[in-house]
């Protein structure tokens, strides 16, 4: 059977990892993968989360299997931040291994109730593809930025998703766009919402920043607006970033409809889809998750923390777009960008001479982790870049 097989390539993102390791040279920077760092380059485990692993290994009393859509607690309180405290929506949820688990459990059921059919922005997270493709849906795509002009394509979207079916699914990002950090105002998704609505579109909203753009409440506002607004949608969520978990594997995906009825039944379909595959999701990383939100102490640390991290991001967006210029003097957008990511006019072959000449690391796409700069290196790097 093997022989059958070819030797496919590695995932472009992920080998960077590998590949940034193995350089030795001092003053190398990753740019690379979407991983939070701190000014002396470390992916530091929040304090708050030390302290939920300290409870849980002193109280956890069994590792036995807890349900099959897993911690209905953990999904309450997962819900309550993404959602809000008030959320006027029917909701059911299922754990799922991380973000990217609950996507494709999303593809699953788009692929079984709905139209097989997902519309995706250009340019979207490269996976976003593959996991639907894999999942069998086939894929549309709207116009979403322009990268030369570092501008939002509002207008070019909107015309495209009024062509889309009744039925169809459609992938929104809820705040820090991956990969480019390009932010929409209210204004952006009202509009984007009544579109939805009108043509009948099912959101599938994508929520992996949440707290690094405009604050944990800030990042959830357009997503609560469409749930509200639109008779049934999909949540993905992903606690990777917001709390540091991400090899622990940690996120949810949550059905949304007019009627409780509605949102259970999809969520029994849910849980059957993730029997096939995975059986059950992991547990520890829900479990830490599930003890901060429940515990206010360990909540308002947590988020200051979350806090600090989004301020580092702001202040380095403000500095990098500021050294930048001359070419690059529509980077300046970068500074009003959000979360993690901006996507550069570089060209392939520039990516490759800053990564071979001078140790910067960053996919071919040309999309920047701006976690991945430190203050001091700010001038430098953008120098780099200017001398292109
Ligand atoms: C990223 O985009 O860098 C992260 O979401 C990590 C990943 O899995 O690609």
């Amino acid at each position: 059977m093997f022989e059958r097989l070819s030797r496919q390539p590695d995932d472009p993102l992920l080998a960077l990892i590998g590949i940034f390791k193995a350089d030795p040279r001092a003053g190398k920077v990753d740019l690379g993968v979407g991983v939070y760092r701190d000014e002396a380059g470390n992916s530091p485990i929040f304090r708050a989360v030390k302290a939920a692993e300290r409870l849980i290994w002193e109280n956890q009393s069994s590792k036995s299997y807890i349900a099959p859509e897993g911690d209905q607690a953990f999904l309450d309180l997962l819900w309550t931040m993404v959602g809000g405290k008030a959320s006027p929506v029917h909701a059911a949820g299922v754990q799922t291994p991380g973000g990217s688990g609950a996507l494709r459990l999303a593809a699953d059921l788009i692929r079984q109730a709905g139209t097989g059919k997902i519309w995706l922005g250009l340019p979207s997270w490269p996976n976003h593809a593959g996991i639907f493709e894999a999942a069998g849906l086939a894929i549309e795509t709207y116009p979403y930025f322009d990268v030369a002009s570092q501008t939002l394509q509002l207008d070019r979207m909107l015309e495209a998703l009024r062509r889309a079916a009744p039925g169809d699914a459609v992938l929104i990002h809820a705040s820090c766009h991956n990969p480019t950090g390009a932010p929409l105002t209210a204004q952006d998704w009202a509009r984007i919402t009544d579109v939805i609505a009108t043509r009948g579109l099912v959101p599938l909203i994508d929520s992996a920043y949440q707290g690094f753009g405009a604050g944990l409440d800030g990042d959830a506002a357009g997503l609560r607006g469409m749930i509200a607004a639109v008779p049934e949608a999909l949540l993905a969520v992903s606690c990777s970033k917001s709390f540091g978990l991400y090899r622990e594997r940690t996120g949810a995906l949550y059905a949304v409809a007019d009627a409780q009825a509605t949102a259970e039944t999809a969520r029994s379909n849910l849980v059957a889809l993730a029997r096939t595959s995975y059986s059950m999701p992991p547990d520890h990383g829900s479990a830490i998750v599930k003890t901060i939100l429940g515990t206010p102490e360990l909540y308002a640390d947590w988020s200051g923390e979350l806090e600090t991290m989004r301020q580092r991001l702001a202040a380095l967006r403000r500095s990098f777009a500021e050294a930048l210029g001359g070419r690059w003097s529509n980077t300046i957008a970068i500074g009003v960008q959000e979360g993690m990511f901006s996507l550069l006019p570089v060209t392939p072959a520039e990516v490759m001479t800053l990564r071979e000449k001078h140790g910067v690391y960053m996919p071919t796409s040309g999309r920047i982790n701006i976690a991945g700069l430190k203050l001091a290196d700010v001038a430098r790097v953008a120098g780099l870049f200017k001398a292109l």
